[in-house]
């Protein structure tokens, strides 16, 4: 039975928290399901038994997120159109801002200003102040509450069961690393490359990623499940354009998440040759990309001064499987986690 403590500070979490799940105040941890008897977080959907059938009428093109961040606005008034890699680091730093904020705190100190603009009639500030509490209430919920961005439970499910032993994985616009950290645990001993042009995700997403987080994995030597920490772990971080990597067909895992849909259609094969070129023979493609849903519309919308910068789509896992399909890849498993679809896949 899993406990549910709330708001506790400790500095690392071991395999004596097993079975349990807690809130710091950035982030939730979650230790339950240590057997992975019951990771339900992830529907093997089964909406496709073949791939070869299903086309883009009957599936439709996916969405495009039109809504674009204040900053990039801003920046393009001043120096016209802004760079793809220009755009990413805008992004990056404006999304890390949001992992590291004290939420509770942040939360009543906004709630506390809305209240004292309001009893002053600033109706400019309360405009400002309410767009921020409602940012700040939304990130909790769906990151710190709902652990919707993480979601260690929907990972595991997708990539658990994979033949592999001490593997060798390479993860493509890495940002923080955190599903490559994830996959280390379930399949240890082996090397994790992470890519990602924009230093910043090196030197602060990556570098500032909490090493008391604990990773569920497994323990090489007995089987058993084990906690892993992001230092334990055999990681090194490329700053480097995916186009530019010196890599051969080496790596037992390529890895991609959140990257297929910020390419727009003319550029899909490629994305997806980026996945096929450094993967050895009987290695496994693991993607992931946001899902098209209400909610995840609306959250774009709401958070679009923070997340808006480069071009996005929402898709389906049918769009998703389509693209990858195309893209000269068989599907082993498709199905969707809580924000993001999920495919494990290996070359035709
Ligand atoms: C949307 S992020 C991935 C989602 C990630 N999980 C997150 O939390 O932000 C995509 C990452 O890919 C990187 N990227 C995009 N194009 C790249 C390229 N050509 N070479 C290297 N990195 C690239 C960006 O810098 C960015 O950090």
């Amino acid at each position: 039975m899993a406990v549910e403590k709330l708001d506790i500070e400790q500095s690392y979490y071991t395999e004596k928290d097993f079975e349990t799940t807690m809130l710091t105040p950035s982030y939730r941890i979650d230790l339950r399901n240590v057997g992975n008897e019951h990771l339900d977080q992830f529907m093997n959907a089964n909406l496709v038994s073949n791939w070869s059938t299903l086309t883009w009428k009957e599936v439709g093109k996916p969405y495009e997120v039109k809504t674009v961040a204040k900053s990039k606005k801003d920046y393009e008034k001043e120096h016209g159109e802004m760079s793809v890699k220009t755009s990413w680091e805008y992004f990056n730093r404006s999304f890390h801002e949001w992992f590291v904020k004290d939420l509770p705190e942040e939360m009543s100190n906004s709630k506390r200003e809305l209240i004292r603009y309001l009893s002053r009639f600033q109706f400019g500030d309360v405009k400002k102040a309410l767009g921020e509490t409602v940012r700040l209430s939304l990130w909790n919920y769906a990151h710190r509450i709902e652990d919707g961005v993480w979601d260690p439970r929907g990972k595991r499910a997708l990539f658990q069961g994979l033949d592999l032993k001490k593997p060798r994985i390479l993860f493509l616009g890495a940002a923080e690393g955190y599903e490559a950290m994830q996959l280390s645990a379930m399949y240890p001993g082996g090397e994790v490359v992470m890519v990602d042009y924009d230093e910043f995700c090196k030197t602060n997403r990556f570098g500032h990623f909490p090493n008391q987080y604990p990773f569920l994995g497994t323990n090489p030597s007995s089987g058993h499940p084990k906690v892993w920490h992001k230092n334990e772990m055999n990681i090194h971080y490329m700053v480097e354009d995916i186009r530019n990597l010196p890599f051969g067909k080496e790596f037992d895992i390529v890895l991609s998440v959140g990257l297929l849909e910020h390419f727009p259609d003319d550029y899909k094969a490629q994305v997806m040759d980026w996945h096929r070129k450094f993967l050895k023979p009987g290695g496994y493609v693991i993607m992931t990309t946001p899902r098209l849903q209400l909610k995840s519309r609306l959250f774009y919308t709401i958070m679009a001064d923070v997340m808006n910068h480069t071009y996005r789509e929402l898709m389906d896992i049918r769009q998703m499987g389509l693209y990858v399909y195309e893209g000269g890849f068989d599907i082993l498993r498709h199905g969707y986690i809580k924000v993001h679809n999920g495919i494990v896949a290996q070359p035709r």
